[in-house]
């Protein structure tokens, strides 16, 4: 697996996690639907691959997410009692993140960074999380090697992304962002072809002394037809994000032709 072309990471629009305001908590924003739609799986997922398969006890444990947005996610691994560290390069969603946190009398570092250029000594983490956040960088094996560095020996790496197939194309980029009937998500949140395969990802992985646990899929919780009818009712105005949100929300599936997570560890 490659860096991605400048052509083709000219696409992404990585400047909207930039926009002034909060993007990230307000329920008029499509980012709102990380909240209720895709955090309740991945982090039911992350308790039952850390406390159930793993027995991982949290206290005094370093964790880092990387790509942590407005601290969505990094709030509920605080939660779980880890020492959380996120970081993002957009200085905007650290704002709203910083200030969500000390809202929610949280204790959670954040810094400004970028994933391929981790501000860490290596071994500085015993658990690395990285969501919906692969498909966005432009060297996903830069990044991959930077994970491993900072991981300790026996270190858990967590992550969720999307899958590049005909149903991602036609569900998370038709669907969701081109085709105006359905679309609930800006036009250039995401690029097909960034999205990665978990083959390839799997051997990136191997390839930086990580080994591959196992790979879950992530879906919708209805089928294409209401997923569709929810759609066309936003796109109308008859539903709010909010609306949207407690009607459709990912479940964990066996299907990863759109989405999937799953987990790796770090050799010692
Ligand atoms: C879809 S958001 C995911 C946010 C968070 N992980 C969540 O799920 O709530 C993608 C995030 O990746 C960040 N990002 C973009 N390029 C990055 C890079 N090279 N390294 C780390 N984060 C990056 C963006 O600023 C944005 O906050």
């Amino acid at each position: 697996m490659k860096k991605v072309a400048q052509e083709v990471y000219d696409r992404i629009d990585n400047d909207l996690y930039h926009e002034e305001g909060d993007i990230w908590w307000q329920s008029d924003s499509p980012l709102y639907l990380i909240q209720y739609s895709v955090n309740p799986a991945r982090v039911g997922y992350l308790k039952k691959i850390l406390f159930d398969t793993l027995n991982v006890s949290p206290q005094g444990k370093a964790a880092l997410e990387i790509g942590c947005g407005g601290g969505i996610l990094c709030e509920e691994i605080a939660r779980m009692g880890f020492d959380v560290t996120g970081i993002d390069p957009s200085e905007q969603s650290l704002q709203i993140a910083t200030s969500h946190a000390k809202a929610s009398s949280l204790q959670i570092q954040y810094e400004k960074g970028t994933g391929e250029a981790l501000p860490y000594g290596d071994s500085s983490f015993d658990f690395v999380c990285c969501c919906d956040t692969l498909e966005h960088v432009r060297d996903v094996p830069k990044v991959i090697s930077e994970i491993s560095r900072v991981l300790k020996p026996e270190g858990i790496f967590c992550y969720d992304t999307f899958n590049r197939t005909f149903m991602s194309k036609l569900v998370a980029i038709n669907i969701s962002q081109v085709w105006k009937r359905w679309a609930f998500v800006p036009p250039n949140l995401h690029v097909w072809e960034m999205f990665i395969k978990p083959d390839e990802l799997t051997s990136l992985l191997w390839q930086n002394s990580m080994e591959c646990q196992e790979h879950r899929g992530m879906g919708p919780n209805v089928s294409l037809l209401v997923f569709l009818r929810y759609l066309r009712k936003r796109a109308k105005g008859e539903l709010t994000y909010k609306n949207l949100g407690e009607k459709l929300f990912l479940v964990e599936s066996s299907n990863m032709s759109i989405m999937y997570m799953g987990y790796a560890i770090k050799s010692q």
